[in-house]
Order: structure tokens, then sequence, then C-alpha cells
């Protein structure tokens, strides 16, 4: 193998886009408008006509984004449940572990419900147990780039009274039934985490909602309460986007439709790439097979990861390494096992959907830089490494 083939590249992206990007800082430098001002506003709007989104509000991260969504949604219904004990929020257990700060840091108890052993996603049986009558909201998170079975999740949420507030953060772009990530629920939350679909040269964060009344509270809360200079309304936050993000992620939101055809190409290139090596369906993978990612009917997956399942993890990520295949796992622990969780009592067989998941899954390299002989080379490391070469 000659040089290595990383996970993402954004110094690549950067790259490509090196003087359009060069340009929006320095206009932003040469304004003097850091803080706010109209490159984020500009942004907020492109980015709320692309999605289709009523408003979107630009925040500092995507934590920002859920833990400001879950305040700003978390009153009315929320106060008749609040007499009876702390109000819970029900999210999958196979997530970057800020969907579950975002829940706890807006004052509610996170709870767990199983995923689909073949999206990743809630499953919505598994949901239907979960809810209970202190159920606040409910979480999906849109995890590698697929969105969640959104219909049911909508109907159990209506239901239980509760809202829905969408983890979009893996999943710009991505559509559930025609409909855009983070325009189903009451609000979606998005990353603009570098290595992003759509990713920043730093931090950064959007909500998108149609309820106005829950953007107005988001731009109060993320600017410490203010509703005029200093004249604060409630105590809020540090957590606005800034102008050289803005700036920047405007360039790239214009690529970002044509950067998921690139990954969905790059993803179906794998698939036929590896097909004689996938197990066969609804089995777990073998030893020398995988699974390979599913593709819900009526959902169209923009492959933030590709994420396949493999037996005896940790061998095949090390020889892998060895031939210079960079993987990542998302994730090794599920929420639930993880020790800042341990105070939840939950021990293993909780939600083995979500354990079994988090010892199989292994992402493969995937970014829109990369090229179609990048893929063959990861697919035939893997040939070897399964024994199969
Ligand atoms: C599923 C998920 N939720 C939330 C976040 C938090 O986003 P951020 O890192 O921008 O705070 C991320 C990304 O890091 C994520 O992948």
């Amino acid at each position: 193998m000659t040089t290595k083939i990383p996970i993402a590249d954004i110094a690549a992206q950067y790259l490509s886009l090196q003087a359009d990007i060069d340009a929006a800082v320095r206009r932003v430098l040469a304004s003097g408008h850091f803080i706010g001002g109209p490159e984020v506003e500009a942004f907020e709007q492109e980015f709320a006509a692309q999605c289709g989104a009523g408003e979107a509000v630009s925040v500092a991260s995507g934590t920002d984004a859920l833990r400001f969504s879950l305040l700003a949604t978390g009153d009315g219904g929320a106060r008749a449940r609040a007499r009876d004990g702390i109000d819970e929020v029900v999210t999958s257990p196979l997530s970057f572990i800020a969907t579950t700060e975002a829940i706890s840091q807006a004052g509610a108890r996170p709870v767990f419900a199983d995923i689909d052993s073949e999206t990743f996603t809630l499953d919505p049986t598994a949901l239907e147990a979960a809810v209970t009558p202190r159920t606040r909201a409910i979480v999906p998170v849109h995890l590698y780039g697929q969105a969640a079975d959104m219909p049911p999740i909508l109907e159990r949420a209506r239901r239980a009274g509760a809202v829905v507030v969408e983890d979009a953060c893996q999943a710009h772009g991505s559509l559930d039934r025609g409909r855009a990530a983070g325009t189903l629920g009451d609000a979606g939350c998005f990353s603009f985490y570098p290595t992003k679909n759509l990713g920043g040269c730093g931090e950064g964060g959007m909500v998108t909602t149609s309820r106005r009344e829950v953007a107005q509270r988001i731009r109060r809360l993320r600017d410490h309460g203010q509703v005029e200079k200093y004249r604060h309304l409630e105590e809020g936050y540090n957590g606005r986007l800034d102008a050289l993000q803005a700036a920047i992620l405007r360039v790239k939101l214009r690529h970002l439709p044509a950067w998921n055809e690139r990954r969905r190409a790059l993803a179906l290139r794998y698939r036929a790439g590896l097909s004689d090596l996938a197990a066969p369906h609804g089995d777990g993978p073998g030893r020398g097979d995988l699974v390979l990612p599913v593709e819900r009917a009526g959902a169209r997956h923009v492959y933030h990861l590709f994420c396949v399942r493999v037996k005896d993890r940790e061998r095949v990520r090390a020889a892998l390494l060895e031939k210079g295949v960079e993987t990542g796992v998302h994730y090794p622990i599920p929420l639930h096992l993880q020790p800042a969780y341990a105070w939840m009592g939950l021990s293993e067989g909780s939600f083995p959907v979500a354990e079994r998941a988090a010892r199989e899954v292994l992402s493969l390299p995937l970014y829109p830089e990369m090229t179609e002989d990048q893929v063959d080379r990861v697919c035939e490391a893997l040939r070897d490494v399964l024994g199969r070469g």
C-alpha cells in the first residue's frame, strides 16, 4: 500500500475551495463584524431555504443547538408533569454523548429506547415502551447520515403530548420520505464540527424550526437572555456562531448537495466492491464477512459515515491500519454503559441491539474528495484482512 487513506480529509476540502474561503475570511476581517451581523444572518437564511425550514437560528455548536432546543420547547405541557418529578427525554443509546448531555443540561433525565438493528436509529417498537407520562420530548438521532423512521416517532410523541427534537448533527441534507431531516419535528439540530457533511473551520451549530416562538427563545438563550442591549429577560448562554464561521459555511453550503451526491456515489462503489463479502441478510457478521449499511426504504442516506459491521473488530481495525487504511468506531461504548451514566444503574443487556452495534460497527474512510481508486484500495484491504483475498 502506498499513501495512507484517512477516514476524512478536511484539509483537502479547504484546498478545493481555497480562493473562495480566503476571500470570505478577508471580507469578515475587513468588516470588523465578528459576532453576529450580516454574514450570520445571511447564513441563517440560506440554510433555512436550502432545507426548507421555517427559520434557522445559528448557535455555537451542535450541543448548544440540542440544549437550547430542549430548553425552548420544555415549558408548556411539561409543567403539568413537573409536579410529579423530573421530566424524561427519550433518545437512542447509540450516539455521541452530546445528545444526552443536552438533555441533562436542559433539566431532564435521559431515558433510552433501543435501536433498529439495520439502520441504527430509534426502533419505534422499543420507543413505544420507553415513553411514560413523564416524557417531555423524544430525540431521534439521525445516525451516520440516515434519518430515523419519523412517522411512528412523531405519532408516538403526539399521543404522549411530547415534542420531537431531531438530532440531525450527522444528517445535513438527509431526507425521510422526501422531507429534510431537521424539518420534521419541533426543532432540528445541526453541528458544523469540521468533519461533518457541512463543517466549519471551528465550532458551530444551527437549529431549524417552523415554530416562531421556539426560534425567538433560542435567539435569546444564545445571547445571555438578552432582548435588547443589556436588558436580560432571563439568564442565557454565550452560544452564538461567529461571523468567520458563518462566512466560511456560506461558501461550503453551496457545495453541500454535490458533496452529498459524491458521498452517495462512493457508498455505491463500496457496496459493489464489498458485495461478495456481505453476510447473508438478517444474520450478523460472521468470520470472514461483514454487514453493509442499509438504506431504509423512503430514506435518503447522506453517508456522513460508511459504517459496516464486522466480527473481531479490533483485529480488523489494526490490520487495516497496517495496510494504511484509517478507520473509526462510532461508538465503542453505548451511552447507558458510559461511566458518566453509572448512576442510572443500567447493566450490559439493557439495550442489546445498541450493545451489539457498539461491538461490531466500523466506519470506513469516506469524504467527498476521496477517489474511486482509494475506495477500491479499502475494499481490497478489507478482503485481505477478512481472509478472502
Ligand atoms: C449525533 C451527534 N449529536 C451531537 C453532536 C454535537 O455536536 P457539536 O460537536 O457541534 O457540539 C454531534 C457531533 O459532534 C453528533 O455527532
